[in-house]
């Protein structure tokens, strides 16, 4: 147990990491610090934006050019650590710009969250209280979202949910927002917490109630569930149109990727790991912008089983002679406020993008994740995923095997050609360095 761990400096806090977790190793300290900025403005941006930070975790950042949106030309940086993903939203990206491109739309960007409480009277009374409490709970928070209302967006209504069938004597005050180009968290929960204060005090003041009811404030939280915080990104073309590289025959290529897909909508051990590669292409761009991945991804998810079973986030169908492809995703996001205002990467990445309004990214975002759902589709059905995959994974596998530079360019030309595992790198290495690789 260690108390008043935060209280310590940065210097404190890695000697006792170092001292009681490394066996205060020199090795171990210098792995912490070559990890900092030089840059000591910078790293104190960084170690500000959490608690007990001792350094920085590096995710490489890459860009995925040639991306077709909406007739606007897009270069999508995306941080992830995963070897094939960029290269595979690259392929995608290619194929779809010499096909019309993504067209996308921002079905809504309804936020919405809940002040959960418990009250034990005369539900009657309760609705009339709400009903008549309701304007000075909107009216109390005016100087919260003055500003947001300013941008054109703010509180859009307050509802009293009955959900006693549910849990006895629960109830909601449930509120959907707009926060333009913010994702609203702080925002969204500051309206909350004033509600929940109003809607107390009102009730306190209140003579409608009888002594023995009571009202009791559980939480006051914002949902990551935004069903209605809704875009779609979509590619569609001619079957024939199809035919490109592996895609030998096209109606057939077009028939099994609907199979594909269908298999993913139908079988839940399919759709999570189909749903997890949209998922690859869509955290990437979240995190390079600076965005919450872990709503997003749990929101996601959620969406993928609001039917009742867990299925699919992209659809596909043959129209005529058409094949049309699309994804359908919740994503609460924004280019303001959060930490897009302070990481200089950040900042960064969204210039690439030319700096775009929170439902223009909700756009990128989709498409990212269309595409990487349309590679990965792509390579199941034609080559095989490890193909591509352990090509571009070959390069990690080399540095874990200690090759150098000159082994790493002979090795990586010799696999264009053979099969990469772990074991035939390693055995390749082996001979290579010996002298028995044969070409
Ligand atoms: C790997 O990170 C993602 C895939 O497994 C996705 C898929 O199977 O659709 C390739």
């Amino acid at each position: 147990m260690k108390d008043g761990f935060s209280k310590l400096t940065k210097s404190e806090k890695i000697d006792w990491v170092i001292e009681n977790f490394f066996n205060s190793s020199n090795d171990d300290l210098e792995i912490l610090k070559q990890y900092w900025s030089e840059d000591e403005e910078l790293q104190k941006i960084h170690d500000e934006f959490s608690e007990n930070t001792l350094t920085n975790f590096f995710i490489p950042l890459g860009i995925a050019p040639n991306f077709l949106i909406d007739n606007k030309n897009y270069t999508i940086p995306m941080a992830i650590e995963e070897s094939s993903v960029v290269a595979a939203a690259c392929k995608s990206a290619k194929f779809w710009s010499n096909r019309g491109g993504f067209k996308t739309e921002v079905i809504n960007v309804i936020k919405t969250g809940q002040v959960h409480f418990k009250f034990n009277g005369d539900k009657n009374k309760l609705y009339e209280f709400f009903e008549n409490s309701k304007s000075k709970i909107l009216n109390d928070c005016n100087e919260i979202s003055e500003n947001m209302k300013a941008r054109g967006g703010g509180i859009l209504n307050i509802n009293l949910i009955d959900k006693t069938s549910e849990i006895s004597d629960y109830y909601q005050l449930s509120s959907d927002f707009n926060t333009v180009d913010s994702m609203g968290a702080n925002f969204i929960n500051s309206c909350l917490e004033q509600f929940a204060k109003s809607f107390e005090t009102e009730f306190l003041e209140s003579k409608l109630f009888d002594k023995g009811e009571n009202l009791e404030i559980v939480m006051s939280i914002l949902s990551n569930y935004v069903p209605q915080c809704l875009v779609k990104a979509e590619v569609r073309c001619k079957l024939n149109d199809l035919k490109n590289g592996d895609i030998e025959e096209p109606i057939k290529f077009a028939r099994k990727f609907i199979d594909a897909v269908e298999i993913a909508k139908n079988d839940i051990s399919r759709a999570v790991t189909h749903n997890k590669g949209i998922m690859n292409g869509i955290d990437a761009v979240v995190i390079a912008t600076g965005n919450d991945f872990r709503s997003v991804e749990a929101c996601a998810h959620a969406y993928a089983a609001k039917e009742g079973k867990y299925s699919s986030l992209t659809h596909a169908k043959i129209e005529k002679d058409e094949f049309i492809y699309w994804i359908e995703i919740p994503l609460a996001i924004g280019t303001v406020g959060g930490i897009t205002n302070l990481h200089p990467l950040v900042k960064w990445c969204l210039k690439l993008l030319k700096n775009p309004n929170g439902k223009d990214l909700m756009r990128i975002i989709a498409v990212a994740g269309l595409a990487q759902n349309f590679a990965a589709i792509r390579s199941l059905i034609t080559s095989g995923i490890q193909l591509g995959h352990m090509k571009m994974h070959l390069i990690n596998i080399l540095n874990t095997l200690s090759a150098n530079k000159t082994e790493k360019e002979i090795l990586i030309n010799y696999f264009k050609k053979n099969k990469v595992s772990f074991r035939s790198a390693e055995t390749a290495l082996k001979k290579l360095r010996n002298d028995e690789l044969n070409f």
